[in-house]
């Protein structure tokens, strides 16, 4: 009997049979993944154009959508596990990672609360600890998984709102005369403290961005400078976004600095370190972590930097029931499901599902060990600093910041400084329409400059060469 014309599920043995299949397709694509296009070259639209209009009336064999997957879906993506894939946050697709992912999809649990899952609401307690501890944050701090950083950030940010607007969980900010509430983050810092800001009704314009020194560090001065004129000025200086391991160069704000002055000023400081933060786990980098204690909360991503597959984001607040409080609501309907004493999570968040992502965490923590994870970055660590050697030795280049975790942003500077911006661009986007590897461009001081994230394990010395390489041809042929 085909599975499509059954009620209820695919018979069990033509499941097992399409799982084999399935198994088969994902080592496939893993073995082979270097043989393919790092992104296509097509124009907006022409995935879409192979695809039908509507939905289909009678239920397709799995074998059919397979070779859609291959023929249409494959060819149409940028693939991040690609060992050429240099651009944004190198990715970090493991086996064990997608592994992790699959074991997933059967149980498909949702973990709003202990009771609905009390594996799945341990687990994530579990995990969350043991990363805590192994980017040595205090035990002060417990966290939270969410999917991403923006969304950490909110939730922070709506806590630091709670505690400086006493009672706007119940009234709100409107017609209480309450001051605009300010929040200052460097010019390096990513945008999700303004998109927080939109979604908590603070407003984009009270995103403050303080501007940053020679090493696009927050500059400490200003923002002392800005609070203060706020203050004079009414307003009312509520929390300072910090980043280690910001967007553009992996820099890393002073924040025992910072920390001081959010002390001072009665400001929530939230550490955004969505990409540094799992480089905590490396002794050398310890100095990253120097005034974390004194945050209010802090954001790490896995998925960028502890090889948890997309998503799998952790915001740790010390003190975590003053995010509890903002946040608690139960509904009539789970009223018997809250049982004290263990954890319920939708208790932390506006999301009420929740997926089990605790558990693809805990596979590949496993799997790789601490000492998998370290020796892992500290491999990016020596490619990112190979590169930046490479490009101090070649004199139609040069860096354009230090180079920092697995960042290196660099220019090509033999040409009219007047068309050096766009050449920049040009090359970047040729070398992405290649399809043999992928890079990323962003403006330092104004400047475009190219840019690499490592972070992939397939990623090799050798592949870095060939990139290396493919960016000197490609700026010669220019
Ligand atoms: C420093 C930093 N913070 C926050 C984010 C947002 O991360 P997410 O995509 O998890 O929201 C990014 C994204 O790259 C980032 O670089």
């Amino acid at each position: 009997m085909k599975d499509s014309q059954s009620l209820g599920d695919t018979p069990p043995e033509e499941f097992r049979k399409q799982l084999h299949e399935l198994a088969d397709w994902i080592a496939d694509f893993r073995e082979h993944i270097e043989q393919l296009r790092v992104a296509p070259d097509d124009k907006p639209g022409a995935i879409r154009e192979q695809l039908p209009k509507r939905a289909p009336e009678e239920g397709e064999s799995f074998k059919k959508i397979l070779t859609d997957v291959d023929h249409i879906i494959v060819p149409g993506m940028v693939h991040w596990s690609h060992p050429m894939f240099l651009g944004y946050f190198g990715w970090t697709s493991t086996a064990p990672g997608i592994l992790g992912e699959i074991l997933s999809a059967p149980l498909n649990v949702n973990a709003m609360t202990w009771r609905t899952c009390p594996a799945a609401t341990e687990l994530e307690t579990v995990v969350i600890d043991w990363l805590r501890q192994w980017v040595g944050l205090s035990d002060e701090f417990e966290g939270v998984v969410y999917d991403t950083a923006s969304v950490g950030i909110m939730h922070a940010l709506a806590v630091a709102r709670e505690e400086a607007a006493p009672a706007t969980r119940q009234l709100g900010l409107t017609d209480r005369g309450l001051p605009r509430f300010r929040i200052y983050t460097s010019d390096q810092a990513h945008s999700a403290a303004e998109k927080a800001s939109i979604a908590l009704g603070l407003g984009e314009e009270n995103v403050i961005r303080v501007p940053s020194e020679s090493q696009f560090r927050m500059d400490i001065d200003s923002l002392g400078r800005s609070v203060a004129h706020d203050r004079q000025n009414g307003f009312h200086p509520m929390a300072v976004v910090a980043t280690v391991g910001t967007t553009a160069t992996a820099s890393v704000d002073r924040i025992p600095e910072i920390a001081k002055i959010c002390r001072e000023e009665k400001m929530w400081l939230h550490i955004d370190a969505a990409y540094g933060g799992g480089f905590a786990m490396l002794p050398e980098y310890h100095w990253i972590t120097k005034g974390w204690e004194l945050a209010d909360s802090i954001v790490i991503n896995p998925h960028k930097t502890v090889f948890v597959p997309l998503d799998f984001s952790v915001l740790y607040v010390r003190g975590l029931e003053r995010l509890r409080r903002v946040f608690t609501l139960v509904p009539e309907v789970l009223r018997g499901d809250t049982i004290e004493g263990e954890k319920n999570y939708m208790d932390y968040g506006i999301q009420l599902g929740r997926r089990f992502r605790a558990l693809k965490a805990w596979v590949i923590w496993r799997s790789l060990g601490r000492a998998g994870v370290v020796a892992r970055l500290r491999e990016q660590i020596r490619l990112a600093n190979l590169l930046a050697d490479w490009i101090k030795k070649d004199d139609r280049f040069e860096l354009s910041a230090q180079p920092s975790m697995g960042v290196i942003c660099f220019r090509f500077i033999e040409s009219d400084e007047k068309k050096l911006d766009q050449l920049n661009s040009d090359i970047v986007e040729r070398i992405n329409a290649s399809g043999r590897a992928y890079l990323t461009q962003t403006k330092l001081r104004g400047r475009t400059v190219m840019r690499i994230g490592l972070g992939n394990v397939l990623t090799t010395e050798e592949h870095l060469r060939n990139g290396w390489e493919l960016i000197g041809n490609t700026a010669a042929d220019m």
